[in-house]
């Protein structure tokens, strides 16, 4: 795997609290790194106007919104993230959702990821909102749908990912967060992988948070990362 290649599958999770750290990290981590992905925190605090300035600057974005509305409301708000030059926009896996974010890209390069259950949830929270079907029921069911709407990708813990890949075939993007690299900390995650086993199990890319913007030296943890990505 070529470095340019290693590096593109690498995603930092810019969780920080406020565009001005958002901005200094991306400045530390400088060429280690070619791919952000910004969440509702910090798009709540002023990260869109970033997002932006980043894919002004040759930088590829994430923007990790987790759409879900009316398909009307859905396809006018992917239309705008398309334009803002974003590479990759998150939608919850419903039909009607997927449908209509995958109607509005344009010409552009945006690429849809659903995100087909929560993993916050278990069988009981599925049974609490109503769902008929356990979550592994209804992941599996979901990521069909997420293939038969033309989405570009899903969201997965890297423990699934063999299982998609075998259920999806080779052009759906698989995107895994819950990676850490041998003895790191591993937070609030429960399931975790290392980025070698993650892109061994198939995932295309990872996106990786504290790991590196926790770390004491954050460009050193991005380039181990991208060592054992490009080793795996
Ligand atoms: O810091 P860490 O590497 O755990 O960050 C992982 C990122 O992936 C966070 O932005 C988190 O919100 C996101 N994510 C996740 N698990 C999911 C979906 C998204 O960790 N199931």
């Amino acid at each position: 795997m070529t470095p340019e290649t290693a590096r593109d599958k690498l995603i930092v999770a810019l969780d920080l609290p406020g565009v001005a750290q958002a901005r200094e990290m991306v400045a530390v981590l400088g060429d280690s790194v070619s791919f952000y992905k910004i969440g509702m925190e910090l798009v709540y605090a002023g990260g869109l106007p970033l997002a932006r300035e980043l894919a002004g600057a040759g930088k590829k974005v994430f923007l990790d919104l987790k759409l879900h509305d009316i398909p009307n409301t859905v396809a006018r708000a992917t239309a705008q993230v398309a334009e803002m030059g974003a590479t990759f926009l998150t939608v919850h896996a419903y039909p009607q959702t997927m449908r209509a974010a995958r109607s509005a890209l344009g010409g552009s390069n945006l690429k849809i990821l659903a995100v087909t259950v929560m993993t916050s949830y278990d069988d009981s929270d599925l049974a609490a909102a109503g769902y008929a079907y356990g979550v592994k029921e209804l992941v599996a069911r979901r990521a069909v749908q997420a293939l038969e709407a033309g989405v570009h990708g899903l969201i997965l813990s890297p423990e699934e990912a063999p299982d998609m890949r075998a259920l999806l075939g080779p052009d759906m993007l698989l995107v895994t967060p819950g990676v850490r690299p041998a003895g790191a900390d591993i937070g609030d995650q429960k399931r975790v992988m290392t980025p070698a086993r993650a892109i061994a199990n198939g995932a295309n890319h990872l996106v990786v948070g504290r790991p590196i913007t926790q770390s004491p030296d954050p460009r050193a943890a991005a380039l181990a990362i991208l060592a054992e990505i490009a080793g795996a």
